[in-house]
């Protein structure tokens, strides 16, 4: 089929190359020239593993445009997969989405099917559709579709291939059957619904996993409280195959592009039709704190942060992505910097973003040894394998005082007694305690 994609940010582009991958011939629309000049010679502009392979082995089936006009006149299908960041009262910012579709309606010469794969506030596909067909210059049949998009940063390629499940949101059958043929080749389960079921079942599910994570911050918050184990604890419910053992991992709360936004966008969304959604308003606030819990942990060892070497360990908001977007460094090390300390951060491939938004201030290191040389205490906020696998009797010997304060738990509690660091991770018991005498 012949497939029109808006947007190359995660959704739009991954989307498009794995449709390419599966046969169709795909045209990727941006404004941006300098990315549509990258993107053609096969490299992505955005790290996500596994990416510049797949669309190199598919450029044949693959062309990159700022022409929007030319790719969406005579597609059979037109996927939105533009952004909607979040606005400053919470709510979802729709202008990328609506522009496109304006885009759509003025170019589309033959009957098609648009798709609305970017995370929309319920509702917004009926009101793409009033806007598209009260905007279209040519006289053309077009259907609007819902198809959210479930892939993960980092695993974006894989989840796309292989997804969990396909969701079409459709008002009647023609579009429904256009779509089952775009992923005849997926094998995966379709739940077919209206479009805004499948809008909310979106939300629905990332407003549940943000819950999930929240939820098991505040038990690992207790934990550490009580003396209990916050990992035996997830391992214990996690049997339960009504629970799970998936996105129980406690830390210093989630971070990335989309809980923060789709929890907030939610909230004000019932807000505005006057009910509260309880549940979401509280993994929200759960969150706001789990951000500060290593800050607050820091006050047990030093009053002050002032005049220290302070080491970083992971600035993005995940390992697997250069993405800083909500990462819990982008809050902490501006504290850190404030108090008066000497940050030293490493992070594999996110120090040029954070570079951007931090010109000054920060020392950026190459490696994690010389991260550490030398300083007062060190914060982990991404569980990189790099970090995972590190020496622990490095901390020992690099650190002037090693006390490592670790919000993503990357060490065995088992291995860190045999060292002689002071180790501090999220619901679960510190280690070599006794030599707490720093203050
Ligand atoms: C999330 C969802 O997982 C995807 O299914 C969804 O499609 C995507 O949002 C989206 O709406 O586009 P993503 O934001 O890439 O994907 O990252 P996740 O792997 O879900 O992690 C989000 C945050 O939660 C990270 O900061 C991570 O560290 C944190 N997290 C995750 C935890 O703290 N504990 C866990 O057990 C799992």
């Amino acid at each position: 089929m012949k497939i029109a994609v808006a947007g190359t940010g995660y959704v739009g582009l991954v989307t498009g190359v794995c449709l390419a991958e599966k046969g169709h011939i795909v045209s990727c629309v941006d404004i941006d020239e300098r990315k549509v000049a990258l993107m053609s010679s096969g490299i992505s502009p955005i790290y996500e593993p596994g990416l510049d392979e797949l669309m190199v082995k598919n450029l044949n089936r693959l062309n990159f445009t700022t022409h929007y006009r030319e790719a969406y006149k005579d597609a059979d299908v037109i996927f939105i997969g533009v952004g909607t960041p979040e606005k400053h009262d919470g709510s979802a910012n729709l202008t990328y989405v609506y522009e496109v579709a304006e885009q759509i309606a003025e170019s589309i010469e033959k009957d098609c099917v648009v798709v609305v794969k970017s995370t929309v506030p319920i509702g917004t596909n009926d009101k793409i559709e009033d806007l598209i067909k009260t905007k279209l210059v040519h006289n053309v049949n077009v259907h609007i579709a819902s198809n959210p998009e479930f892939l993960a940063q980092g695993t974006a390629v894989r989840d796309t291939l292989h997804p969990a499940r396909i969701v079409i949101g459709v008002e009647d059958q023609d579009p429904g059957k256009v779509l089952k043929e775009v992923y005849n080749k997926f094998d995966a389960p379709v739940v077919l619904t209206n479009r805004k079921s499948a809008e909310m079942i979106k939300y629905a599910s990332n407003d549940f996993l943000a819950l999930k994570i929240s939820f098991i911050n505040e038990i690992a918050n207790l934990c550490e409280i009580i003396g209990a184990n916050v990992e035996d604890v997830a391992l214990g419910m996690g049997y339960d195959s009504r629970i799970g053992n998936r996105f129980l991992n406690s830390g210093i709360g989630y971070g990335g592009s989309c809980f923060p936004k789709d929890t907030k966008a939610l909230h004000w969304l019932a807000n505005f039709h006057d009910y509260e959604l309880k549940t979401i308003k509280a993994a929200i606030d759960v969150n706001e704190n789990q951000k500060l819990k290593l800050i607050k942990k820091s006050r047990k060892y030093f009053d002050s942060l002032k005049g220290l070497s302070v080491a970083v360990l992971g600035l993005t908001f995940k390992p697997g992505t250069d993405d800083l977007r909500e990462a819990p460094s982008l809050v902490n090390i501006p504290i850190m910097l404030e108090d008066g300390a000497n940050v030293k951060a490493w992070d594999p491939v996110g120090i040029e973003n954070f570079q951007r938004l931090h010109p000054n201030g920060v020392s950026y290191c190459h490696s994690i040894e010389e991260t550490l040389k030398d300083t007062d205490i060190c914060f982990i906020f991404t569980e990189w394998d790099e970090v995972k696998d590190f020496d622990l009797s490095k901390y020992n010997e690099l650190m002037r005082n090693p006390i490592i304060l670790d919000g993503r738990n990357c060490y065995d509690l088992l291995n860190v007694r045999e060292s002689k660091i002071i180790y501090d991770s999220i619901g679960r018991e510190t280690v070599n305690t006794l030599e707490v005498s720093l203050v």
